[in-house]
């Protein structure tokens, strides 16, 4: 199943000598052997196997009753954790609506706090698009029309209530929306939901020592985001799915509330992305590595004829608080087994029809630059740590990683009023009574998203939209971002120029937000608000 070869070289990526980790074989799967503390509880023999989200369309009436409510799950053995779900106790059904269809949604809140429900990726008035504005206090009810007119994509929903959208996403709050429609069912692709197309949550959580989920807005969470050490893959940890032998095809989202993963698969077979955010790429692109940041979607197919088992994997990436032990070794996300009856599904040479990006811009109508007020403040500490250099020097050190959990787990909540004021768009923090811009309805828009002095990463999304990327540092963007998108990342000081056209308005009473994705910036301050 395993080559040693491969093996040696997803081991060298992240400088950590091999002999640190044993790996082993189970059955026909292969996983890592874990380490450390909080790796203890993913040593139970039985495996979970992936949740697959039930498909929801809208019933006769046209409709679709979404409830959010509370519930508890056990997500590593004994304890039971305290949940939220949408229809369940954890996450939410996988929406599925059809381009030109028009729906009517009604979202129940049944847990104990306003939330909203926005449909990320969805190109709807600001009045359906359930931003902040759009409270759903508990025991209340909010019904929206939703029409769909975009191309096929995996999109996704979510509460966006401000400051408490991080809180609501750990508890379980979001599930996957898919648009559906006739070009992309014309294509020969893997399309059986559950059987050779799977949705792949992937989310980042800490537990308490009792079982709950961790969760606190301290100076370290407001500037670096959420640092977790389990992964949980559809709300269960490590699982297996069992799927058709044939190409397979994963419906990728990183729910996470501030971790990039960058995937890779066990035996290096390829990852072939044929989607991003907001529908099909013109062709599909071969990879090794997908990078994937919060907020983001990538349709990705694999080809598992052969049969053989593999793992989803994640390697290291450059942020050193996100290398913290299980993140600082290729850690297994999911386990494949293509052991169920043949798929039919093929992997398209040609996809979809991109409109050409034209040669001349129009000039820069906005500018949307990130802030972060306490970067100082919450990076010191890591460094005093040692985190920096004990990244550098691609050696795990107990001791610093103990520090930095303290850090994380232990530096005390901010007052709201601190946590309210430490991050900002174009300058200022985020406030619901002032609308920053406004941009040009149906009209292409040439938008530049920047950061200040952070050099942090920033996942920044745009409601109301699916864009092209048309540079990022200068350069075309990698291309597997070179499709319609709604998140773009910036970091490194860097900049991502933008072409976006608005179809819808929104107004002042609801308005769309631009944010950065990491759950604890947008809680904290790094949003705007807009109207078209
Ligand atoms: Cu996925 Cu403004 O959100
Ligand atoms: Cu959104
Ligand atoms: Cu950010």
């Amino acid at each position: 199943m395993f080559e040693g070869t491969s093996l040696r070289r997803v081991m060298e990526e992240k400088m950590v000598e091999p002999s640190r980790r044993t790996m082993f074989l189970g059955g026909t799967a292969w996983a890592f052997a874990v380490l450390g503390p909080s790796k203890v509880r993913a040593q139970g023999s039985e495996r979970a196997s992936l949740p697959i989200p039930s498909e929801l369309r809208a019933d006769a009436a046209r409709t679709i009753k979404l409830n959010a409510r509370t519930d508890t799950m056990r997500f590593l053995g004994g304890r039971d954790t305290a949940t939220y779900g949408i229809n369940g106790p954890y996450l939410g059904p996988a929406l599925r609506l059809r381009r030109g269809e028009t729906v009517t949604v009604q979202v129940t809140n049944n847990v104990p706090e306003n939330i909203t429900m926005h449909w990320h990726g969805l190109i709807v008035p600001g009045a359906a698009d359930g931003g902040p504005h759009q409270a759903i206090a508990p025991g209340k009810w909010w019904k929206t029309e939703l029409s769909i007119d975009q191309p096929a994509a995996t999109l996704w929903f979510h509460p966006h209530y401000y400051p408490s959208t991080a809180q609501q996403v750990i508890k379980g709050l979001a599930g996957l929306l898919i648009v559906d429609d006739e070009e992309t069912d014309r294509l020969p692709m893997p399309s059986r939901w559950g059987v050779d197309d799977i949705p792949l949550i992937i989310q980042d959580r800490r537990f308490t020592a009792d079982g709950q989920f961790f969760d606190r807005m301290n100076v370290i969470a407001v500037t670096n985001g959420y640092v977790g050490d389990t992964v949980l893959v559809n709300g269960a940890h490590y699982p297996e799915a069992h799927t058709a032998r044939g190409w397979i095809r994963l419906r990728i989202l990183n729910g996470s509330n501030a971790r990039s993963y960058r995937l890779g698969s066990s035996d290096e077979r390829s990852l072939y992305v044929i989607g991003s955010d907001g529908g099909l790429l013109e062709r599909p692109v071969e990879l090794k590595r997908l990078l994937i940041h919060v907020g983001e979607r990538f349709e990705v197919l694999v080809d598992a004829r052969n049969g053989r088992a593999f793992d989803i994997v994640t390697l290291p990436v450059t942020q050193d608080i996100m290398r913290l032990p299980p993140f600082d070794s290729p850690l297994p996300l999911v386990t494949i087994r293509p052991d169920a009856a043949d798929g039919t599904g093929q992997l398209p040479s040609s996809l979809a029809a991109l409109p050409v990006l034209p040669q001349q811009l129009p000039t820069v109508s906005q500018e949307i630059v990130m802030n972060m007020f306490r970067d100082m403040q919450g990076m010191m500490p890591l460094k005093q740590a040692g985190l920096a250099a004990m990244v550098q020097s691609g050696k795990t050190d107990p001791e610093v990683v103990a520090r930095v959990v303290d850090l994380i787990v232990k530096d005390p909540a901010l007052s709201e009023a601190d946590q309210l004021s430490s991050n900002g768009v174009n300058g200022k923090p985020f406030s619901i009574v002032r609308i920053d811009f406004s941009a040009a309805r149906n009209q292409d828009l040439h938008w530049r998203i920047s950061e200040g002095s952070d050099l942090m990463l920033h996942p920044v999304h745009i409601h109301g939209c699916q864009f092209r990327i048309v540079s990022q540092e200068g350069k075309p963007p990698e291309p597997e971002r070179a499709g319609w998108k709604d998140t773009a990342p910036i970091s490194k000081g860097g900049v991502s120029e933008i072409l976006v056209r608005f179809s819808h308005a929104a107004n002042r009473d609801d308005p769309y937000m631009a944010h950065c994705h990491i759950l604890e910036h947008e809680d904290s301050g790094m949003m705007a608000q807009f109207v078209v």
